[in-house]
């Protein structure tokens, strides 16, 4: 695809009117939420999500996450039962995606959920991401990285990994959750859990394991991965590692030296950016526990560790 110029903006009144704009032209925008930056089209502009696609390198049969401003939003785009209804009216605005079947006339361009029959829909609580979704309605939004690669918790990260494949950055500042929402796909009365994320399973208070037949088709083995080899569980790392640590493992930058889960989550996409750009030729990361936010930490890390 062609080069183009990548400009990062304040999202002050003018940079979101800015951004308004180029989504009106089907340009992909990278847009703050409260878990990562994300690369949002219009949903219903065909043309818009193919370029979301084309600029991250992404699989087209990997769906996309549509960013509405409410539950009355979700409702013109997914049929939502019971269950579904609680888990909104609990968790929204927050980072809780669930997946639903698709209505019928929808006008969700046919790319976003390449071809499923259900769609991924997600309330952000982040106020730069709802004045977007109130100016040109529901969003198709990726994670704002190269297909593949680290998740960006600043517009620093996404100019390193986007910079002149997309048009315009609207930085709002680092994400407060860091890492991803938790993506549940709700069916009838069956739940099943398809991402751990932002949202612990504890709170959802639904069963870990995913049902047999349902997968979020981007849920790779080889993701979220860094340049370098990753080793998990490491209480100590060797000279020519870059050692991120947890709690009582102080490593060379530290997740969280309290050893607070909420604070690894946000700072995990921001520690691996860094243990990247490191020069390290490994990089070693400490024993993170498996309770909470520990659980997506595990998954990311997992991911990011996996053979490629
Ligand atoms: O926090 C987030 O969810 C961020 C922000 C930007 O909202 N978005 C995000 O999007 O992480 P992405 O595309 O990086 O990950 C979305 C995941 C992918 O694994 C994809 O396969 C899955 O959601 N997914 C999307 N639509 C789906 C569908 N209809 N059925 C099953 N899985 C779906
Ligand atoms: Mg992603």
């Amino acid at each position: 695809m062609n080069r183009q110029t990548t400009q990062t903006v304040a999202a002050d009144a003018h940079g979101i009117a800015q951004a308004v704009a180029a989504l009106r032209r089907g340009e992909p925008v990278a847009v703050p939420t409260e878990t990562v930056y994300g690369l949002a089209a219009v949903a219903a502009d065909g043309d818009a999500v193919a370029r979301v696609y084309a600029a991250k390198g992404r699989p087209v049969f990997n769906p996309l996450i549509v960013h509405v401003a409410d539950a009355a939003m979700a409702a013109t785009l997914i049929d939502s039962g019971a269950i579904a209804a609680m888990l909104m009216a609990r968790f929204w605005p927050g980072p809780l995606t669930l997946v639903l079947p698709l209505r019928a006339g929808a006008g969700v361009a046919r790319l976003v959920t390449a071809g499923l029959p259900a769609l991924a829909v997600r309330c952000p609580a982040h106020p730069v991401m709802q004045a977007l979704i109130a100016a040109v309605g529901p969003l198709a939004a990726p994670s704002a990285n190269a297909s593949g690669r680290l998740s960006p918790t600043t517009a620093a990260h996404v100019a390193a990994s986007l910079d002149g494949r997309i048009g315009l950055i609207l930085d709002g500042g680092p994400c407060s959750a860091g890492i991803e929402s938790t993506i549940v796909a709700v069916d009838g009365t069956r739940v099943a859990l398809l991402r751990p994320g932002a949202v612990p399973a504890e709170a959802l208070a639904i069963s870990a394991a995913a049902a047999p037949g349902v997968t979020a088709p981007g849920q790779l083995a080889s993701h979220y991965a860094p340049q370098q080899p990753v080793r998990l569980a490491a209480p100590t790392a060797s000279a020519d590692e870059f050692h991120i640590g947890f709690g009582p493992v102080a490593g060379d930058a530290t997740l969280s030296a309290t050893g607070d889960l909420i604070e690894a989550a946000a700072r995990l996409f921001d520690l691996l950016h860094l243990a990247e750009a490191s020069g390290a030729a490994r990089i070693a990361v400490a024993p993170i526990p498996q309770h909470g936010l520990g659980a997506a930490i595990e998954d990311r890390l997992r991911r990011a560790a996996a053979a490629r």
